[in-house]
């Protein structure tokens, strides 16, 4: 970058750049191949869906994405048609049409937007693969959001869309990608049973793995000698703490380099990493919120005023839902039901931005509460005011 800072390429550490190497993970990605080695071997013949589970910021995408790369690339020298296409469910707000929309799109950019039922849109997906001779993997990367959102149909017509084509080749392979495998259960019996056999857990990095991935992301994001060894130590450390984090560790030497830069020193020191934690409001978090429908940023608007109202550490479902209505007066807005609310309670708990636990059993009836253990209240209300001025009202179907 520009003279007098210590980076020499902030993109690297970009949340959606994907590093050429990856670290501690050959295992796992070995395993990966070895279920679809039979896509390499002999295409036609079966189709794999596979489960990739770990707490986040553990390489689950990233992982991925590196295998999508390299099965394409071993594909291409035998002359296979394969194709990898990875989605994100959760920006695609959980809508199996969406979704597959994007994929459809892989095929043929122009293809209409409107006048397809999701259903259709699968057919027409099969056809295609048909028509091409051509083999899909799947990725669908925060499968929780599409569970959520419309619960296990989807999933449920992904794993018998093969079974209904009797006499046609085997063509669409599946990578389903969750956070927590207690999601499965929301899946009926026999889709859950074929996807259960083969799961991939990562496990949280240790301070050590932390070590390595930084190092390795620090040598062509920064400086050569700006980022001393005790700083690497430091931020492994703080994101060993936060469930083993990459991206988190990641993100604070990112912010740490940014002080020093405001600073005009020379190199990241500690103290820099121990600001960046101080102050972090993540941005993988402000991603997340961002994607939000408009109401359930007024709902957590709500939430984040209420707390700086508050010296407690929760506040009730019942306070929130008044903070709430507050709000919705003030932006001159419907304010939603009940059951809607206790919907975007659960999503919101489900990205990790509250928590709702229930209320100690000694309390006088029984209550959920909702704290808020990660963001400071102000830096999220001032956060989801500028995303709230900026986007205007989405009119887009948000249940
Ligand atoms: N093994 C690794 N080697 C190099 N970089 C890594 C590795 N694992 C994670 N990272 C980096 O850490 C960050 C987080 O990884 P990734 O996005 O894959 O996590 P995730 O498990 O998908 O998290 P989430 O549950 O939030 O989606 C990314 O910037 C990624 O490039
Ligand atoms: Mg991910």
């Amino acid at each position: 970058m520009s003279y007098g800072s210590v980076f020499r390429d902030e993109t690297k550490l970009d949340i959606n750049y994907t590093p050429p190497e990856l670290q501690h993970r050959n295992i796992q990605f070995k395993l990966l191949n070895e279920y679809f080695r039979h896509a390499i071997m002999t295409p036609g013949k079966m189709t794999q869906r596979v489960i990739i589970t770990g707490k986040i910021g553990t390489g689950k995408t990233v992982l991925t994405q590196h295998f999508g790369r390299s099965i394409t690339r071993e594909a291409q020298q035998r002359h296979i048609n394969l194709h990898y296409i990875h989605v994100n469910c959760r920006q695609n707000k959980g809508s199996f049409f969406l979704i597959l929309q994007k994929i459809v799109a892989h095929f043929h950019p122009g293809f209409p937007k409107r006048g397809y039922s999701a259903e259709e849109l699968l057919q027409t997906l099969m056809q295609i693969l048909d028509d091409q001779n051509t083999y899909l993997i799947i990725t669908l990367d925060e499968l929780e959001s599409l569970i959520q959102n419309e619960g296990s149909e989807p999933m449920y017509k992904l794993s018998r869309i093969e079974e209904t084509r009797l006499k046609e080749s085997r063509r669409l392979s599946l990578i389903c990608i969750l956070r927590e495998l207690s999601w499965l259960s929301k899946l009926d019996a026999s889709t859950r049973s074929t996807l259960q056999n083969n799961i991939i857990q990562l496990d949280s990095y240790t301070k050590t793995q932390l070590q390595d991935i930084l190092n390795d992301r620090i040598k062509s994001a920064f400086k050569q000698g700006t980022v001393p060894f005790e700083t690497v130590i430091l931020a492994a450390e703080l994101g060993e703490e936060e469930d083993g984090n990459a991206r988190y560790a990641i993100e604070l030497l990112w912010r740490a380099g940014k002080y020093t830069d405001a600073e005009g020193g020379k190199e990241v020191a500690p103290e820099h990493v121990r600001r960046a934690a101080g102050s972090v409001y993540s941005t993988m978090r402000k991603d997340e919120i961002s994607t939000l429908d408009y109401h359930k940023k007024l709902f957590l608007l709500g939430i984040a005023r209420r707390f700086q109202q508050t010296r407690s550490a929760h506040i009730t479902t019942g306070e929130a839902e008044e903070s709430y209505k507050i709000v919705c007066e003030e932006f001159d807005k419907k304010a939603r039901g009940h059951t809607q609310l206790w919907k975007y309670m659960k999503e919101l708990t489900t990205l990790g931005v509250i928590k709702a636990e229930p209320s100690p059993s000694n309390s006088v009836g029984k209550t959920t509460l909702i704290g808020l253990p990660r963001i400071a209240a102000v830096d999220l209300e001032k956060e989801l005011n500028n995303m709230l001025k900026s986007t205007g009202e989405d009119t887009s179907d948000d249940n």
